[in-house]
């Protein structure tokens, strides 16, 4: 059984790799970083499993198919994860568009099309499951953090919508919406985690073994942790208004 994992240099989809390799996965780890990918290939070796890397830069348009066509030449994909993403927190206007036009490459347009690219050969084959990382920020729109919240919006529907759409094939897609979770995302986003976020985050092993096993169990959305359930489930009976209000004090610069 094999897994294509992206984002698997680091976090959650480090993470992921090593509870694929625990449930008994032969790996391939992609990101763009070949040295900590080859950190996670030897965590992977070491539970008895084998792992090959592919770095590659999913911001780039002609990535994504790269590395789906060198990923099926090893072998049937059973489960692909798509954990690559990133944030950047700050004003829309202010913030380089360049870093803005790779997170919509990345957040979306990468894992849409592997996506696209490896559901083919998992209906034919009756079998397979596809775990996409959105984020509690996928339930409402976040100021200041405008551009990541619409594309892990985006994550959720385009989940959601193919949960349903594969219905009875064998294969199934699951949205994992963590909240604040200890990675590399909060360096790399610039967010400046608030006293609660800090005390409200969640380990990144215990989210990775949520998203791992509502995926197998075919679930459509899985939300980890008490409090981004509650958060989750609370959201849906506010004010569209209320929420992003809510939002916008909570990601108010400090
Ligand atoms: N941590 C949180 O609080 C949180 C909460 C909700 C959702 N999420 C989502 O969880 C996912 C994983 O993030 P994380 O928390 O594990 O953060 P992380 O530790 O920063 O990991 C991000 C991963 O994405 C990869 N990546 C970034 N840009 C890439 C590119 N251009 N090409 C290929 N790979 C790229 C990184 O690898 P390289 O740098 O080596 O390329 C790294 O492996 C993201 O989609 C994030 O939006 C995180």
């Amino acid at each position: 059984m094999l897994a294509l994992i992206t984002g698997a240099s680091s976090g959650l989809g480090r993470d992921l790799a090593l509870a694929a390799a625990r449930h008994g996965y032969d790996v391939i780890l992609v990101a763009r970083s070949a040295d900590r990918l080859e950190r996670t290939a030897a965590e992977v070796r070491a539970a008895g499993r084998h792992a090959h890397v592919l770095a590659s830069d999913l911001s780039r348009p002609e990535s994504a198919a790269d590395v789906a066509r060198a990923a099926e030449a090893l072998g049937p994909i059973d489960v692909l994860i798509n954990s690559a993403g990133f944030g950047d927190y700050g004003s829309f206007v202010e913030r380089p568009w360049d870093a803005q036009v790779s997170m919509l490459q990345v957040n979306i347009v990468a894992l849409t099309e592997l996506t696209r690219r490896i559901l083919p050969g998992m209906i034919e084959r009756k079998r397979g499951r596809v775990l996409n990382l959105g984020s509690t920020a996928s339930f409402q729109p976040a100021p200041r953090f405008g551009v990541y919240a619409a594309t892990k919006g985006y994550v959720l529907y385009l989940s959601e919508a193919l949960h349903e759409e594969l219905k009875g094939t064998g294969v199934s897609v699951t949205a994992l919406c963590p909240g604040s979770t200890a990675t590399g995302f909060h360096d790399v986003a610039n967010t400046g985690a608030s006293l609660l976020n800090q005390y409200l985050m969640m380990k990144s092993g215990p989210v990775a073994e949520a998203g791992w096993d509502g995926m197998m169990r075919g679930k459509a959305v899985v939300v980890p942790g008490w409090f981004n359930k509650l958060n989750a489930w609370l959201i849906g009976f506010f004010p569209r208004v209320m929420a992003r209000k809510m939002a916008a004090l909570a990601t108010k610069p400090r």
